[in-house]
């Protein structure tokens, strides 16, 4: 596929886009703007598209959850017989105002902009502790020993959970199934049932947290959502439970994809890790954003249309559903010059990797600490690192972009 070609019709469980799906962004972006999926949505793909799309609470939102599944599943689907679409409606994340208002404010209340500054020293601790375990080694799988355990030693932190509890490594490995819900695509019977299962239990082990905070309150974040209860329309023990699920969920799966990710470019361009090492203080915050805009860990995002509208130009109808891709945004040319360039110096910040507008990331600043302070560590600690690009694949998930593994020697 080269930038020349029209797309005949979107689809996001073609092969090619997993191993590079830019090309094909590139063909839709140049070529069908506004794609029409074959499978009945429109695929929106330019910078000022897709941020359009994203800031425009007014005509964009998520409609009605029951209806758009049945484009998928056909007319019988129901919403309550499966409880992983069922924690999907219900999450805020999913939702339109007011009650998306209501909820967010109470979560960026809990997970306050001083809690997550208060974090770095401790992300700091987890990198030298992660590192101490294998840097005489020589050698490590940086996924599997460093990328999957930051971000997920950070979040169990920062919610008061031990990340020793047995049961953790296995809701955390159940994660990546829970949110195929994510996909906006007809879900097999099997994935959908290890969904539900994975949905389950998660409620389960986050109820049994709430009930522990009652009890025993602390100074976590599982304690500050619980104790909103108390508040004139605070959450009720459901929506806390909906609630860290998305945050458990969310703050780890992302955010290990972007520090493979950024590796992985950091290495493939050397000279960016030449130069990286050279400062870490300084360029290792641009280089986080550099990561984020190149290759986003979270692809595309989807709305639907509350009413008839238009975007520039493009009539869309009322409950159509508009996919936005923020993995072909971040490379548009019109916005940023020479874009399929990886260059840690050129300080981009904005991108669409955290979306835009009401939704827009909660925890894009934890996301920006973890990113920041591991890309320092790693250059400071292991300047010599070398990677075996040709080990890295892609995971088989057009949604939430990262690698399988990362060998790496010094
Ligand atoms: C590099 C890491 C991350 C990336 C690329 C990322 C990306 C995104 C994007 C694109 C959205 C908007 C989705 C939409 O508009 O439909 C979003 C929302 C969200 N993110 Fe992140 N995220 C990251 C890290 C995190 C972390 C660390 C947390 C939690 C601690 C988190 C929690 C959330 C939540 C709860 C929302 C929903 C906000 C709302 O609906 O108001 N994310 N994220």
């Amino acid at each position: 596929m080269n930038a020349h070609e029209p797309i005949a019709s979107f689809d996001p469980m073609a092969p090619e886009l997993i191993t590079d799906p830019y090309p094909t962004f590139a063909a839709l972006r140049e070529n069908d703007p506004f794609h029409w999926s074959g499978t009945g949505y429109w695929v929106v793909s330019r910078y000022d598209h897709v941020r359009e799309v994203l800031m425009n609470r007014k005509d964009f939102g998520t409609g009605d959850f029951e209806r758009n599944l049945s484009a998928f599943y056909g007319p019988g689907f129901r919403l309550t017989d499966h409880p992983a679409y069922r924690w999907l409606s219900e999450v805020f994340i999913s939702q339109d105002p007011p009650q998306h208002t209501r909820i967010r404010g109470l979560v960026t209340g809990a997970l306050s902009a001083r809690r997550v500054r208060a974090m770095e020293p401790r992300v700091r601790a987890i990198c030298q502790e992660l590192t101490a375990a294998f840097v005489a080694d020589g050698e490590a799988e940086l996924m599997a020993q460093f990328a999957y355990r930051l971000p997920v030693m950070v979040i169990c932190d920062l919610m008061g959970i031990d990340y020793h509890d047995p049961a953790i490594a296995d809701l955390v490995a159940g994660i990546p199934e829970a949110f195929v819900v994510f996909e906006a695509r007809k879900l097999s019977a099997q994935e959908l049932a290890l969904a539900d299962r994975r949905i389950l239990e998660l409620e389960a082990f986050f109820l049994a947290r709430f009930e522990e905070r009652r009890r025993c309150p602390r100074e976590d974040l599982l304690t500050s959502l619980a104790n909103t209860e108390s508040m004139p329309d605070g959450l009720s023990v459901h929506e806390a439970t909906t609630v860290a699920i998305a945050l458990f969920g969310a703050g780890f799966e992302t955010t290990a994809n972007i520090i493979g990710n950024g590796l992985y470019h950091l290495h493939r361009c050397s000279d960016q890790w030449q130069a990286l090492v050279a400062d870490p203080a300084r360029l290792a915050a641009s280089a986080v954003e550099e990561a984020l805009r190149y290759e986003s860990s979270l692809v595309a995002t989807y709305r639907t249309a509350l009413q008839d509208t238009v975007i520039d130009g493009q009539p869309v109808k009322s409950g159509q559903r508009v996919l936005t891709l923020i993995g072909a945004a971040n490379r548009d040319g019109r916005k940023f010059a020479d874009p399929d360039a990886f260059d840690i110096r050129r300080g981009a910040a904005d991108h669409l990797s955290f979306g835009g507008g009401i939704h827009f990331c909660v925890g894009a600043e934890l996301a920006r600490i973890e990113g920041r302070v591991t890309f320092e560590h790693l250059a400071t600690v292991i300047p010599h690192m070398q990677l075996n690009l040709q080990a890295a694949t892609w995971r088989d998930n057009f949604l939430f972009r990262g690698l399988t593994q990362l060998p790496a020697r010094w």
